[in-house]
């Protein structure tokens, strides 16, 4: 069948004759065409494999594009790469060596077509797609690739451990592809990655995280982490998740296994947020529970603190795999830190006050938090299901009700610390402050509006029990 549909893009024009005029033959090649034909819409970046030099034919193209864009050449690997405004063309010369982008290996030896695409890491990346004139738009597919792409397979075009050992970090993008696509891993692949897991180490963390986004990106995380976790590859990669697997029992007395709890979480909240620092802080809502877990006579299983130590334990986790120690991480250790605060609330509405606490805690991210928790009801039982949803309910109602009334979500003290100094005439020091922490208590408490006179009055009491004078 002729795919030339696939090739609307006239950059493919453009790339055919300048091969057709150097004459070498040229075909793209891997995601681009996978996607196509998945009809997964069309990707930005294409790769293009040429059976002469890749360095070349990218010069070639560049100089018959408008504008002659630039062409970042990688004498190293053969590679030569030229960013359009919207797409980014990557060419490389066929080879009879494995093929990635991050290898440290140079080039060695040119290879065919054939050579380059079993060099490649799954069948359904292997597919090429003619560029000659002779058969322009053809498939060209040694490997059954088109027919795995049909049955949802991931399966390597050589002996798989060949192929994984070419570049471990192959086992990741397996499980990757697996779980973005719902396809199956070959048999023989899993067993080949459960077999070569500790190669995963040679990998760098840079890489590693960035199939990890991928994962956590996709419509139902928990396929690849269950796989990550079948093939032995997660202790290398995220122990602290490993650790909450498993379930106790003492004296008839039975926690929940908190790590399929926590991959239940991460594809529920996946069901209302793409936020990938939120479907993160799902993931690693729960990680302190492992070292905080005790079994008391009286209150069966804790986990006490679990959400503060949790916290801390993320900024170790991020740090470890070099993702980034700035705001997104603070903000995965705030939801971690506040995971059951809501919970707390809405097993008991008592007093408004806890409510606004949670809100001036929150501050911004109070919806955040929110979406958090009702992610975490993962109760069978369908009767408590409704009830702890309906709780949130409440809790969501509350939540807006103190926020008209009391404005706490991004508090601002209603009297000035400038005030302060200049009714009791005094200079910066702590006194300024107990009075502030004073007039939010009291705002926080409920005991006076967020209004300017009520904090007035607070400010007053406040100044006298410090035993300052009111400035005539
Ligand atoms: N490739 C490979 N081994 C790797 C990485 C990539 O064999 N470790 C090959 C595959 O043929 C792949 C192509 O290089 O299709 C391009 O790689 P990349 O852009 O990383 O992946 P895509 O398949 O394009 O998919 P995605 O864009 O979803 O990552």
């Amino acid at each position: 069948m002729n795919h030339k549909q696939a090739l609307v893009n006239p950059i493919f024009e453009v790339v055919a004759q300048a091969a057709e005029e150097l004459g070498f033959d040229c075909y793209v090649i891997g995601g681009f065409v996978r996607d196509y034909l998945l009809d997964r819409g069309t990707p930005k970046d294409i790769d293009i494999v040429t059976v002469g030099s890749g360095i070349a034919l990218a010069k070639k193209v560049a100089s018959k594009l408008k504008g002659k864009p630039k062409v970042s050449v990688f004498k190293n690997f053969g590679t030569a790469m030229i960013k359009n405004e919207t797409i980014e063309l990557e060419f490389v010369g066929a080879r009879k060596e494995s093929y990635h982008r991050d290898s440290r290996k140079p080039v060695v030896e040119d290879g065919t077509l054939e050579d380059d695409q079993k060099r490649r890491d799954f069948t359904i990346n292997a597919l090429a797609i003619s560029l000659n004139k002779s058969d322009y738009g053809n498939i060209l597919d040694p490997f059954d690739g088109v027919a795995d792409l049909k049955a949802k397979i991931i399966r390597t075009p050589l002996e798989p451990s060949i192929t994984y050992s070419d570049d471990p970090l192959r086992m990741m993008r397996a499980i990757r592809f697996a779980t973005q696509l719902e396809f199956t891993i070959d048999q023989e692949s899993l067993q080949a990655i459960t077999k070569n897991k500790e190669r995963i180490k040679i990998i760098s963390k840079e890489r590693i995280v960035d199939e990890l986004h991928k994962i956590i990106e996709s419509i139902q995380p928990s396929i690849g982490f269950a796989l990550l976790h079948k093939t032995g590859l997660l202790p290398f990669i995220l122990p602290e998740l490993v650790a909450l697997q498993g379930i106790e029992e003492i004296e008839g007395q039975r926690h929940k296994d908190n790590f399929w709890h926590t991959l239940e979480v991460v594809d529920n909240i996946c069901e209302t947020t793409d936020d990938l620092w939120l479907r993160w802080a799902a993931l690693l809502h729960d990680i302190g529970k492992a070292p905080t877990k005790k079994f008391d006579k009286k209150l069966g299983w804790t986990f006490h603190g679990h959400e503060f130590v949790g916290s801390k334990m993320v900024y170790k986790l991020f740090k470890r795999l070099r993702m980034p120690l700035n705001d997104k991480m603070k903000f995965v250790q705030k939801m971690v830190r506040m995971s059951s605060r809501p919970i707390i609330i809405s097993e008991d509405f008592t007093t408004d006050s806890a409510v606004r606490r949670l809100v001036f805690d929150a501050g911004d991210h109070i919806e955040d938090l929110m979406t958090l928790c009702e992610a975490d009801i993962t109760t069978k039982n369908p009767k408590k299901q409704k009830k702890y949803k309906n709780n949130f309910k409440i809790v969501r109602q509350k939540i807006r009700e103190v926020e008209e009334r009391d404005h706490v979500r991004n508090f601002q003290p209603p009297v000035s610390g400038e005030e302060i100094m200049k009714t009791f005439n005094i200079k910066p020091s702590k006194e300024i402050g107990i009075i502030k922490e004073a007039i939010k208590e009291a705002i926080l408490e409920g005991e006076i509006p967020n209004e300017y006179e009520a904090a007035k009055l607070i400010m007053f009491d406040k100044g006298k029990e410090l035993g300052l004078k009111i400035r005539k």
